[in-house]
Formats: C-alpha cells, sequence, structure tokens
C-alpha cells in the first residue's frame, strides 16, 4: 500500500464554506507553544484550507489583520476538566476551557457545527465528558494481523517493529476529534514479540508513538503479559503473592516509566480463554489486578482488568455452569476489594459481543469498584464490515439500561460515568473496527461507528440518529432527502441484521472460529458454553431461578422481569427462557412462525438497503460508492444463507411448516 494513501474519514472538510478567510488567534491563559494548542490551531487551519485548497493566513494577535476573524482562545477554570465552551459570531469565536484537551475538543467542536452546516452566529455549545476515560482497544499483534480485524492490517505494527508514520498523526487527529483521550496500542492476547513492548527492543518507538499521542490529549497503554515474570524474567511462577515477582515487576515499571513517563497504564486480560493469571497459583482477580496497581501507582498508572472471565472448557451436557454467569460469579465478590487505580473493563453483555443479549448485571452490580464498559466497534459477530451494522443504537439501550442500583441514577451511563457511586475512574472502552485500509475500516460505511463511539463515550446523551447525522454531514455532501435515506438506512440495519442471523437474544449460530455465516450448530455441542439448546420441542436457554439462576444476579426488579417469560422483553426471550416452538408471542405469532417470518423479512430487507444504497450513486465518491456495493452484494449473499440454513433446521427440528407456504429447503 503507498504509504500515503488513506481517506481522512469524517475530517473531509468540504463544507467549512462559511468561515473561510483570514484568521486571527487571540491566546489568553493558553501557552501557544503547547504541543495540544498547537494541534488544535493545525487543525483549524486545516479545516480553513479543506475548504478553499488556498491557504490561509493566520496570525497573532498582534499582527491583528482588520478583515480577518479572530478566533479567542481562553481559559477558563470555572469550565469542567476536559470540557469546553464554543461561541461565536460574525467575527469570529471563542473556545474557553480549563485545560488543553477541553481546548482541543472545543475546535474540533466549532469545526464540526460549520461542517454540519451551522452559520458562525449559531454555533453556541457547552460540553464536557460524560465519561472521564475513552479509550480505543486495539486487537493488533505485532506481525501485524488483528484479531477480529475486517479492514486489512494493523498500521501500528508490521513484522514485529512499531511503524510510525504521517498515517499514525492522522489517526490521533481523527481519535481527537471524537473525544478519545486513551488508546490501547496492542491485542489483549499478548502474546510473542508484544510481550517485549515492556523491554528495550522496543522503548524508543513506543516513546515516540506516546508522544504523537499526547500531542492531541492522548493517552497510550499497553496490553500487558500476566506472564511477563516468567517469559521474560526467567521466573518459575507469575504468583502475584511472590515477593520475587513482586520485586520483579517493581524494577519492570520502574524501567518502563523511566522510558515512557506519559504512559497511561495497562489493560490486563487474565485467566481468560488459555492467557495465565492470578487463578493458576490460588490467587483472585483483585490479588493480581492490586499487585500491579500498587507498583504503578506511583508513577500515576492505572490498571484495566478485564471480567472477560469464564470458564472455556466447558461439556453441553452439563445444565449448571453457565458462561453468562461467570463474571459476576468471579467479580462481585471481591467489590471493595480492588484499588482505586485499578478498573474493571466489562464487556457490555455477559456472553460476547452477540447481536443482542442482555446487560451484564456486573454493571451496577459492583458498588464499590470502578467500572467501564467495554463495547466492541469491530464487526466480529455482527458482519464482519460486509454487512452494514450501524452498532449505535445497540450501545444507546446499554448506557440507557436502568439497573436500580441506586434511585434516579442507575443507568449503565450514570454508573461507569462515576455519577453514581463517586468512583474515582470509569468511563467506556470500545474495541475499534480500523486497520490499514485505503479507507481505514474496509466498509466505509462502518467508520459510522468508529465515529458514533467516540462521540457516544463524550456526550452519553446524544442520539443515535442525531450521530448518524452528524457522520454523513460530515463525511460527505448529500442533500437533505438524500442524508435522510442514508441515516435511515444506518438506523435500520442492525434490526436488520438481527432479523436474518439469529432471534430474541440466543446468538451464537455463526461459523465457529470466524464468526461470520450461519452455522446453527457450529458451537452447539464445543467447550465454549455458548448453547442454544434447540431440540424438537423448543429452544433458549433457562437462566431463571429454576435454571441457572443468573437472572437472580440483576436487582429485585430485573430480577423478576426476566425471570417470567411473560414480563421478560420479547427480544430477549430466548436468552433467559427455554420456549416451546408453538409459544404464542405478544404479536400473537408462534415462536417458529417468528423464526421464519424474521428470516424472510431479514433478507428481504437487506436487499432494500442494497437498493437505497444504489439511489445514492450520484452523491457519493465513485470509489466509495463502488466499495460499499461490492459489500451489500455479499451481505445479500450473507443474508440467504442465513435465511436458508436457519429456517431448514427449524423445520427439520420442529416438523412445523411455515404458514405462508414460503419455500424452505
Ligand atoms: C472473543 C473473541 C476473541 C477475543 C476475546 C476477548 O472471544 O472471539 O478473539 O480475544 O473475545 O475479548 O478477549
Amino acid at each position: 500500500m503507498d504509504a500515503n494513501n488513506w481517506t481522512q474519514l469524517w475530517l473531509t472538510y468540504q463544507r467549512i464554506e462559511d468561515i473561510k478567510g483570514d484568521w486571527n488567534i487571540s491566546y489568553s491563559g493558553f501557552d501557544m507553544e503547547h504541543r495540544i494548542v498547537e494541534s488544535g490551531v493545525y487543525e483549524f487551519r486545516n479545516a480553513l484550507e479543506g475548504l478553499t485548497g488556498e491557504n490561509v493566513i493566520i496570525s497573532q494577535d498582534e499582527e491583528k489583520n482588520q478583515n480577518a476573524s479572530t478566533l479567542f482562545l481562553v481559559r477558563d477554570e470555572g469550565i469542567p476538566a476536559q470540557g469546553y465552551f464554543v461561541d461565536s459570531d460574525e467575527k469570529g469565536a471563542t473556545i474557553k476551557a480549563s485545560d488543553e484537551n477541553g481546548l482541543l475538543y472545543g475546535i474540533f467542536a466549532l469545526i464540526r457545527n460549520v461542517a454540519c452546516g451551522k452559520r458562525p452566529g449559531e454555533i453556541r455549545e457547552e460540553k464536557s465528558p460524560s465519561n472521564p476515560l475513552r479509550m480505543m482497544n486495539h486487537w493488533d499483534n505485532m506481525d501485524g494481523s488483528i484479531e477480529r480485524g475486517y479492514s486489512g492490517n494493523s498500521f501500528f505494527f508490521e513484522r514485529n517493529n512499531i511503524i510510525i508514520s504521517r498515517r499514525t498523526r492522522d489517526y490521533a487527529r481523527f481519535m481527537a476529534s471524537i473525544g478519545i483521550n486513551g488508546v490501547v496500542i496492542n491485542n489483549v492476547n499478548v502474546k510473542d514479540a508484544a510481550s517485549y513492548l515492556i523491554t528495550d527492543r522496543y522503548f524508543d518507538k513506543v516513546k515516540a508513538l506516546s508522544e504523537i499521542f499526547a500531542d492531541f490529549g492522548i493517552k497510550l497503554y499497553l496490553s500487558l503479559n500476566f506472564a511477563s515474570p516468567i517469559e521474560l524474567g526467567g521466573l518459575p511462577v507469575c504468583d502475584p503473592m511472590s515477593k520475587e515477582v513482586i520485586d520483579w515487576w517493581k524494577d519492570k515499571m520502574k524501567e518502563v516509566y523511566d522510558q515512557i513517563p506519559d504512559l497511561g497504564g495497562f489493560l490486563v486480560k487474565a485467566d481468560s480463554e488459555g492467557r495465565p493469571g492470578p487463578f493458576t497459583y490460588g490467587r483472585t482477580q483483585a490479588d493480581g489486578a492490586n499487585m500491579l496497581a500498587d507498583i504503578i501507582a506511583p508513577y500515576g498508572g492505572i490498571i484495566i482488568w478485564r471480567c472477560f472471565v469464564y470458564n472455556c472448557t466447558q461439556d453441553w451436557r452439563d445444565r449448571k455452569t453457565d458462561r453468562a454467569r461467570a463474571g459476576y460469579d468471579y467479580f462481585k465478590e471481591q467489590d471493595g476489594d480492588y484499588h482505586d487505580n485499578v478498573i474493571l473493563q466489562i464487556k457490555n453483555g455477559p456472553m460476547d459481543f452477540q447481536i443482542r443479549e442482555a446487560v451484564s448485571p456486573l454493571l451496577g452490580g459492583l458498588t464499590r469498584t470502578n467500572q467501564m464498559l467495554e463495547v466492541q466497534i469491530a464487526q466480529e459477530y455482527t458482519g464482519h464490515q460486509i454487512d452494514l451494522c450501524y452498532l449505535i443504537p445497540l450501545y444507546k439501550e446499554v448506557l440507557d439500561f436502568h439497573t436500580y442500583c441506586k434511585e434516579g441514577c442507575d443507568t449503565v451511563a450514570d454508573v461507569v460515568s462515576t455519577r453514581t457511586f463517586g468512583n474515582r475512574l470509569g468511563g467506556m472502552a470500545a474495541v475499534i473496527n480500523t486497520g490499514n485500509d485505503y479507507n481505514w475500516t474496509g466498509n466505509d460505511l462502518a467508520a459510522a461507528n468508529t465515529y458514533g463511539f467516540g462521540r457516544l463515550s463524550f456526550d452519553t446523551s446524544l442520539s443515535a440518529e442525531q450521530i448518524a447525522r452528524e457522520w454523513i454531514k460530515m463525511t460527505y455532501q448529500l442533500p437533505s432527502d438524500k442524508e435522510d435515506v442514508l441515516t435511515d438506512m444506518l438506523l435500520r440495519s442492525r434490526e436488520i441484521y438481527e432479523k436474518y442471523t439469529s432471534f430474541l437474544g440466543i446468538g451464537w449460530m455463526v461459523t465457529p472460529g470466524d464468526h461470520y455465516g450461519p452455522s446453527v450448530d457450529g458451537y452447539e455441542y464445543s467447550r465454549w458454553g455458548t448453547y442454544h439448546r434447540a431440540d424438537h420441542l423448543g429452544i433458549g436457554v433457562d437462566r431463571t431461578d429454576r435454571g441457572t439462576g443468573y437472572a437472580q444476579q440483576y436487582y429485585r426488579q430485573n430480577a423478576e422481569m426476566y425471570n417470567d417469560p411473560e414480563t421478560c422483553p420479547e427480544e430477549l426471550l430466548l436468552f433467559f427462557h427455554h420456549i416451546p416452538y408453538t409459544y404464542k408471542l405478544k404479536s400473537g405469532k408462534t415462536l417458529i412462525q417468528y423464526i421464519y417470518d424474521s428470516h424472510f423479512e431479514g433478507e428481504k430487507e437487506a436487499e432494500e438497503l442494497s437498493a437505497d444504497w444504489k439511489g445514492l450513486e450520484p452523491y457519493v465518491p465513485d470509489s466509495v460508492f463502488e466499495r460499499v456495493s461490492e459489500r451489500f452484494d455479499r451481505q445479500i449473499t450473507n443474508a440467504r444463507e442465513w435465511r436458508d440454513q436457519v429456517n431448514s433446521y427449524f423445520f427439520r427440528k420442529s416438523g412445523i411448516p411455515d404458514e405462508k407456504g414460503r419455500e424452505i429447503y
């Protein structure tokens, strides 16, 4: 790939009409040589020049150019951390913030407002971030591959080297433009060369990367191998209570922070899917996390400890062990034991990023522990960035979920923002969907998810539609009726994907390993604990008090609601209950008929998405049109495959024909 060949995603700056021309910049309380301030001013220039293609003059106050507009950058200690206030009139704009991050976000907010069609005098926006931590997690391996990557290879790593290029800077700009302030560059499964990121083999480059990020107010984090004392240190164990192990980590972390003082800290996947961890030594997750956290506390570092811990060697005959229970079972007991520079990072659902699952009961279930929500933008189970699946509605549902952990302040958004319990740390993290493809995200439309996650983590009150419209306006120049079409496509897409794949919260009918395309029984008899339990009478997992008891992990109101099939939200019916095919849903339809109907509808709606896209051909760049069209073709093939396999499977299992007599193979 040509080293300088990539798109500018949503920073295309095609609509900046109303602020073109020369500008003065006036600094008050901000140092114009501060790197983040410089980045902001540079971006402002980018936006202005992006419009006209001409050079603009950006001067300092002293040389004030009478005909120019003025951008006032003002430090105001009254603005909350990383927040901003943007105001404007015909003569210019003012951005107030109490810190450099806030100032940078304010500049991006000004640009965004203009790019979205607001005229200078109309722009007035005051925001402070909903979440203190807003992070991207890359699952990039050092050989350049990306675990669950669907848009090329890594732009951080190649053949066990760290790559630093203009693309690195562009990436940091994109992230800052949506309010991201932390990035983990390497895969949570830390193996091979990645274990050496904390050694002098890589210090120089990691430091250089961290400095580029710092210019955009972003902290760099690393995923850590819990077995480093063994793999790097040659010790026989990595027991977190062993003095030798603790001493090894102390020396190691001193070395790391001497070299990379700005490092934000570490993300740790321990005791999960074959990764090493404290359980090996009979220690708790808290023992492991606290040991590392104490060692890096003096350097201001934090430990982000993942809660994706479960038994991945189950037997399908065992109906007691329920993977959905595992997170809560392992982590709730030590609530309050985690030190205050540890955050538990919790996947949105208790299973694994399915198109629909219940919200993890750990969120808000923990009341005395820093906690952070983890979602997946990379479309592992949601269409591999081939199928269109706008995920912001899913994230919104999770954020808006009432946990009942505290009256009046109990949504997941409340909990992870730290409002509910006054935790020291909290926020949102996403497994990102980028790679070194020309358009960064494989499917051009998948960038709406990248953009959307950042915007949502900064401002959880935004709606999925608002975010979609912003992204469209910034990325393309569509007439407003066409913007409506694309917005609507995005907003429909998740339910369409759900309709032709798995239904009513059951999940997992994907091709094992790869997770694209149907395989109804693919995971049914394997060790992963991911069963749908379909037989000739019905389908679903009994997670009630008569079954695995998972539903009882929620606060009472939710526990009761989920426990009864009559009150359980229908879209999660099979997540919580084993239901006969003849069961009547609220619509009056039987379950089996619902399965058939939703699969026929889903396939048809996938075709409609593709047809809608065809109608946008005159309005989007040709290359975008072609790339996305090709993906819609594949989506339709996929939808047919799903429809036919799922319908045939359940027809054979149940022996009940489709009421409408459609073709089932
Ligand atoms: C899923 C995914 C893995 C990943 C894991 C994780 O199981 O398939 O590739 O490593 O999640 O979140 O750690």
